[in-house]
């Protein structure tokens, strides 16, 4: 097992009815700002419900972050945290607008230009606002992790950026909230937290066998859930263990004292840059390419997923990662997402703009061995049209 140092400080706040605990985890005083997505949260009563739990603080409203944040949106945010002096933030949505509200939190004290935070992956990151969450889409993880994603439209660029400071306060998980998602949005939310999971769990072995077993039985736990939760859209318990599956699978658990991988990720949000694809949709598209060029670096992992997630033991290696492979994606569009490029409206004539995107951002040695340069996304883009 590798060395690590784990640290999570985020309070989690679980189940039915938990909203109205919000106020005893904001200062006394604090003037807070609610962000929110397009109209989810209005039209479903959420917001009503935070506004009611909030009655004894100064409370504003920034709506409108779009899904995959941008830039130019929530730099508006920024200057009306400014304007305001705010003091707390409360991100009430999606991994989207937790994301852009992490980035309202860096940078409305941020001395230089905002993008470099972006720019520079959180790096110079030293002074942020508090916030917390109230999730309606289980995907993202970002509801217990330091990370956020944004995208400047100007420039077609969507980074990732860190900072330890970014950890929610809270996140308040009550799976009712997301009974009222589209059928799109649940499919979306279980290939993320699937993918997430492969990304720290499809490697090469270090001996972490509780993480490994974490990481399985998340993936068992989504392949046995994902579908009922289409099936049977009313039901609390599937979506409480997705919602508690998609917050476990990137929250730091899982990949303490193991190798990571993430250059579906990567390639995934030049998809989305580029084509607007939803996230969830380019890993669906991407996972199962990566692995088959990339069988050989994950020989090992790939057959002990084989086995463990997908009770595949017969036959010879090759044929046990090849059936795997093809379970993933039958797991894929068994959720209605797609799985080919071509699904989407795209072609052969895509790969090179993604490739020259990839070396504009330096993503030219992704994975676990930094093995994955652009003549490989080349050939593994070939793979998903
Ligand atoms: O905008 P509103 O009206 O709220 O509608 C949203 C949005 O259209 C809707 N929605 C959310 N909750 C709902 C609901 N509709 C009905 N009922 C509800 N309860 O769903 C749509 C998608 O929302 P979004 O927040 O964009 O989805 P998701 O949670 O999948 O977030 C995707 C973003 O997270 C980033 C992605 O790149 C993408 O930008 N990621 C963030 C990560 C992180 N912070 O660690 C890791 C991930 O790998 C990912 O990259
Ligand atoms: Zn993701």
């Amino acid at each position: 097992m590798l060395n690590f140092t784990f640290y999570n400080p985020t309070k989690i706040i679980f189940g039915r009815e938990t909203i109205k605990d919000i106020a005893a985890e904001i200062p006394q005083g604090a003037k807070i700002l609610i962000t929110c997505g397009g109209d989810s949260a209005r039209r479903y009563g959420v917001l009503a419900e935070v506004r009611a739990a909030l009655q004894d603080f100064a409370v504003f409203e920034f709506s409108g972050i779009e899904p995959n944040p941008t830039y130019e949106t929530l730099l508006r945010a920024v200057r009306d945290v400014q304007d305001r002096h705010i003091d707390f933030l409360l991100a009430v949505g999606g991994g989207s607008v937790i994301d852009g509200t992490k980035f309202i939190a860096a940078a409305a004290h941020y001395p230089g230009d905002p993008w470099d935070i972006v720019a520079s992956h959180g790096g110079g990151v030293s002074r942020t606002i508090p916030l917390g969450t109230v999730l309606t889409l289980p995907a993202t993880g970002s509801e217990m992790n330091p990370t956020g994603v944004v995208t400047r439209l100007s420039i077609r660029t969507k980074f990732v950026f860190k900072s330890p400071l970014l950890y929610p306060k809270f996140s308040v998980l009550d799976p009712t909230k997301s009974f009222t998602l589209p059928a799109a949005q649940i499919g979306n939310g279980v290939v993320d937290t699937f993918v997430h999971v492969a990304e720290q769990y499809l490697t090469y072995p270090v001996a972490g066998k509780v993480q490994d077993r974490f990481a399985e039985g998340l993936m068992l736990t989504l392949i046995e859930e994902g579908p009922r939760a289409l099936a049977e859209p009313q039901n609390y318990d599937v979506r409480a263990n997705l919602m508690w599956c998609a917050t476990l699978g990137l929250n730091g658990l899982i990949s303490a004292g193991v190798p990571q991988d993430w250059a579906t990720h990567m390639v995934g949000h030049e998809l989305t840059a580029l084509f607007g694809l939803d996230h969830g949709k380019t890993l669906a598209v991407l996972l199962p390419a990566m692995l088959e060029i990339r069988r050989d670096e994950k020989r090992a992992k790939l057959l002990q997923y084989a086995s463990r997630v997908w009770h595949l033991d017969a036959g010879s290696e090759d044929e046990r990662i090849d059936r795997a492979i093809a379970k993933t994606r039958e797991f894929f569009e068994s959720l209605q997402l797609k799985t080919r490029l071509c699904d989407y409206g795209l072609g052969a004539e895509a790969i090179p703009l993604v490739l020259e995107q990839l070396k504009a951002h330096d993503m030219v040695a992704l994975g676990e061995q930094r093995s994955v340069t652009p003549e490989r996304v080349e050939k593994i883009l070939g793979r998903c049209l």
